[in-house]
């Protein structure tokens, strides 16, 4: 089953902190929106890696006075084309189209309600060659699986054809997968959703872009309870064909990479496998349309360059202090806790990104002095200093060389390496953030970077616990004083 991911979305009460952390500060473009009677979605865009920032309309929080970022969407871009055609067809929509809102449910009437809405990354939309097969796939998993069954979206111009798209409930947490087809479609993104001209944005509005470089999503992940795991891998198997991918040499195929002392975690690997394309989808029932099936081939010969890898994280048993447990506390259960995005060129990627005011984790001092890691780090030809200043963390240990499974044209390369930075939490709450990664030939993740990233989350994590008994010490000892004082 051919598939690759399309776009990852998010649903938010109030989408100026994300648009600025995406455009501002990260340099993805604002390519898009579109809205409706029931939301108002953004697109940030940087070569393939697409988010898509929801905000319900019944949930839009006046927590930020400054709302002007609709103001930008609507002030600096045009519809692309007369769309009224479209309009009337989103009025009708009884169900959102292209996505169904991880909070459905809840009742957001009074501010105090709205307020208790956690932030989430909620959609992981595929892109698939045929979605009637993938869906009947999923049904045979369980028939409640599928949220909305396989719906046709033609464009208001005829000409641009149609998408095919359902969307179906993942194993993990709040997690949904929109699967669009889309070949036979030659319109922009998807139909209903505006272009916006970048031409016409102030060139102020985007700091330095130009050497920012990203290219795709490496891969997401999902933090899960202890044990769910392999039930979790199962589903991916059975649905998209995924196969468990082996990440290093501590790596072991029924335990995972597990990682103790004080991180305790364990990290299984997924990804889409070439061996699954003996099943390969035909494109025949579109023969109808011999161009598009053209058009269709030639968009997924570059499919297997850019597999989409899944990390599955969860605590070791019995542990209530670990990073996992403490995302799917803040979260209110399992889902994405980070999304890992593929530059070329780290060391200008990410000091641009600094300098534009991102904040990324820094690890524990002593990661750069350690005399194996700084070994690595020369044996390379990177500069310890320059990494150490930005925090980003260098492994030379992900990937399993000896596993025929895995093995690469890089396998006889002795400077396999990747480097890779996280930002503290995007969110108000400490769940979901994001990963730079460049790949020098390694496929997997090492223990070393893992246990690098735990760390330094465990010492935010404890300093912010430091503030809040500081903050609480000088807020009774005032109690006390005014009390003594009125006495
Ligand atoms: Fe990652």
């Amino acid at each position: 089953m051919k598939l690759r991911m399309h776009h990852i979305e998010l649903c938010v009460a109030d989408p100026n902190p994300v648009a600025e952390l995406l455009h501002t500060q990260l340099g993805l473009r604002f390519v898009g929106y579109r809205e409706s009677a029931q939301c108002l979605q953004l697109i940030f865009k940087m070569e393939k890696a697409t988010f898509i920032v929801t905000t319900r309309k019944n949930l839009q929080c006046q927590r930020n006075d400054n709302n002007n970022y609709p103001d930008i969407v609507f002030g600096s871009g045009s519809p692309t084309k007369s769309d009224s055609s479209n309009l009337l067809e989103l009025t009708r929509d009884v169900r959102e189209s292209w996505t169904l809102f991880c909070c459905d449910d809840q009742d957001f009437s009074s501010q105090e309600r709205k307020a208790q809405h956690v932030d989430s990354v909620f959609n992981v939309a595929i892109e698939v060659v045929n979605v009637e097969d993938c869906v009947n796939s999923i049904r045979n998993i369980s028939k409640d699986l599928v949220l909305k069954d396989v719906t046709r979206r033609f464009d208001s111009d005829p000409e641009l054809g149609y998408v095919d798209y359902a969307v179906i409930k993942s194993c993990c947490g709040n997690v949904v997968h929109t699967l669009v087809q889309k070949s036979h479609y030659r319109g922009w993104f998807l139909p209903g959703f505006y272009a916006v001209n970048q031409e016409e944005k102030p060139a102020s509005d985007v700091k330095n872009s130009g050497i920012i470089t990203m290219s795709h999503f490496d891969h997401f992940t999902f933090a899960c309870r202890v044990g769910e795991s392999d039930e979790i891998m199962d589903w991916y198997e059975r649905a998209f064909g995924m196969k468990r991918f082996i990440t290093n040499r501590q790596d072991s195929e029924l335990e995972g990479l597990v990682i103790g002392d004080d991180v305790g975690l364990r990290l299984k690997v997924m990804q889409f496998w070439k061996c699954s394309e003996s099943g390969l989808i035909s494109t025949s029932s579109h023969d109808d349309d011999d161009d598009v099936d053209d058009a269709s081939n030639n968009i997924y010969s570059d499919w297997e360059s850019e597999p989409l890898k899944i990390v599955i994280a969860e605590s070791l048993p019995n542990l209530t202090n670990t990073q996992i447990e403490g995302f799917i506390k803040d979260h209110g259960g399992p889902g994405i806790q980070h999304v890992g995005l593929h530059t070329s060129n780290m060391l200008e990627t990410v000091e641009v990104m600094t300098n534009n005011g991102v904040k990324f984790r820094h690890p524990p001092p002593t990661y750069y002095t350690e005399i194996g890691q700084l070994d690595v780090i020369k044996s390379v030809g990177e500069n310890v200093a320059v990494l150490r200043e930005y925090g980003i963390l260098l492994d030379n240990e992900a990937d399993v060389f000896d596993s025929l499974e895995n093995s690469t044209e890089n396998d006889d390369n002795d400077e396999c390496y990747l480097m890779q930075i996280f930002t503290y939490p995007v969110f108000n709450r400490d769940t979901f953030f994001l990963e730079v990664i460049q790949r020098k030939g390694a496929r997997g993740f090492g223990v070393g970077n893992v246990t690098a990233l735990a760390r330094s989350v465990n010492a935010f994590n404890q300093a912010k616990l430091l503030e809040m008994e500081k903050m609480m010490n000088v807020s009774s000892a005032n109690t006390e004083k005014n009390e003594d004082e009125s006495c």
